[in-house]
């Protein structure tokens, strides 16, 4: 029998007013929070009131680090250390998606540690223990909330590059269902997707094992079925069945990282700022066609218990609304040669994950097979 490795240092709280129930747990990390967020939505929502109003009745004082970017950036993160260090916070907390999260983590550790947080891409020591991080996600796709990893975009570079390390896994994240009610559909639908290409991902990479094609398997049962469901009139139980399953799809690829779907649709953020969620959605069946005739044909067949076909998978993503081929974003032919570019530059980390060499001329053919 192979060996699975499982570790988890976080506490998970799911479910319908888990953040009145919960939140008071943020006083065993520390007293002084910076509250990182986005621009508007967790502010509509009523969510940060909340959140300052809990912290408050328990002694524990709230700096806000509100507009981190869609996409946070170099500056979301230094700017944040910045502010997290003048104001002495002991704890970071993340509220929103996972550029929110992300954001946080990122933050975690500048805020202990000399330099700029491009000198922490990849898995690097720590002079200092990066603070605590709790958080609270409003979108569900990302599994930030249960991952070593933190996403910020390098647009020097290009691309995106990832913090990654043990030390900076959440604390503490609680996912309450109804932070998800005001959560437009066709954001539901594109972070739900992000979920089924983490969990689609994860089954395929070379670190999988036992326990992590548990939770991908479950994670993509559960977004086969829900994602179809998602109505403007906010079905609680699609929702809620999709928020737990991005949860699932974290967990798998906490253990597993992601394979090259992800990688490639950085290229389609970078030029287009297409959305993280839908660009993997587009590439996922064109990546996979390649994958089945090229040395993951066993794989492939098992996940097609959950879609029988890669054509399906292709009306699948279709009938969501999302875009399903690469011209339905204005990209032609003369593009291709840009986006294999950077495709190989965003999946330098992700190759590592798959069985074989790919390169140069194989993300040019798939990429054509998805114009
Ligand atoms: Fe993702």
């Amino acid at each position: 029998m192979e060996n699975i490795y499982f570790s988890m240092d976080t506490k998970v709280y799911f479910g319908r007013d888990s953040i009145s129930a919960h939140l008071h747990l943020i006083k065993k990390l520390g007293t002084k929070a910076l509250i990182v967020t986005g621009k508007k939505s967790a502010f509509e929502s009523g969510l940060i009131d909340k959140v300052t109003g809990i912290c408050s009745q328990n002694g524990i004082t709230c700096v806000l680090y509100p507009g981190v970017n869609p996409e946070p950036d170099i500056s979301d993160v230094e700017n944040g250390a910045l502010v997290c260090r003048e104001e002495k916070c002991d704890v970071v907390v993340g509220i929103g998606g996972g550029s929110a999260m992300d954001a946080a983590k990122a933050i975690a550790v500048l805020a202990t540690n000399p330099g700029g947080i491009r000198d922490y891409f990849g898995e690097k020591d720590y002079t200092c223990l990066p603070l605590p991080v709790a958080v609270i996600p409003t979108t569900c796709g990302t599994g930030s909330e249960v991952t070593r990893f933190a996403v910020i975009m390098d647009r020097e570079a290009r691309t995106k590059k990832t913090v990654s390390s043990e030390k900076i896994l959440p604390r503490i994240a609680i996912l309450d269902p109804e932070t998800l009610t005001t959560l437009p559909k066709h954001l539901v639908v594109a972070t739900g997707m992000d979920a089924f290409s983490h969990s689609a991902e994860s089954y395929l990479s070379s670190k999988a094992d036992y326990l992590s094609r548990v939770f991908a398997l479950e994670s993509l049962k559960l977004l086969w079925k829900y994602l179809p469901m998602v109505e403007e009139d906010k079905k609680e139980d699609a929702r809620s069945n999709i928020f737990l399953a991005s949860l699932l799809a974290g967990l798998a690829i906490n253990r597993t990282g992601t394979i090259i779907v992800h990688g490639m649709g950085y290229s389609l953020t970078v030029t287009r700022e297409t959305h993280h969620g839908t660009a993997n959605a587009l590439l996922l069946p064109y990546v996979f066609e390649y994958l089945k005739k090229n040395g993951y044909h066993n794989e492939l067949t098992e996940l097609e218990q959950i879609w029988v076909e890669t054509e399906h998978l292709k009306d699948f993503v279709k009938k969501l609304g999302l875009p399903s081929k690469l011209r339905d974003l204005g990209i032609t032919e003369a593009d291709i040669d840009g986006l294999t570019e950077l495709s190989e530059l965003g999946a330098q980390r992700a190759v590592k994950n798959m069985k074989m060499l790919i390169g140069n001329k194989e993300f040019k053919e798939i990429l054509l097979s998805a114009l």
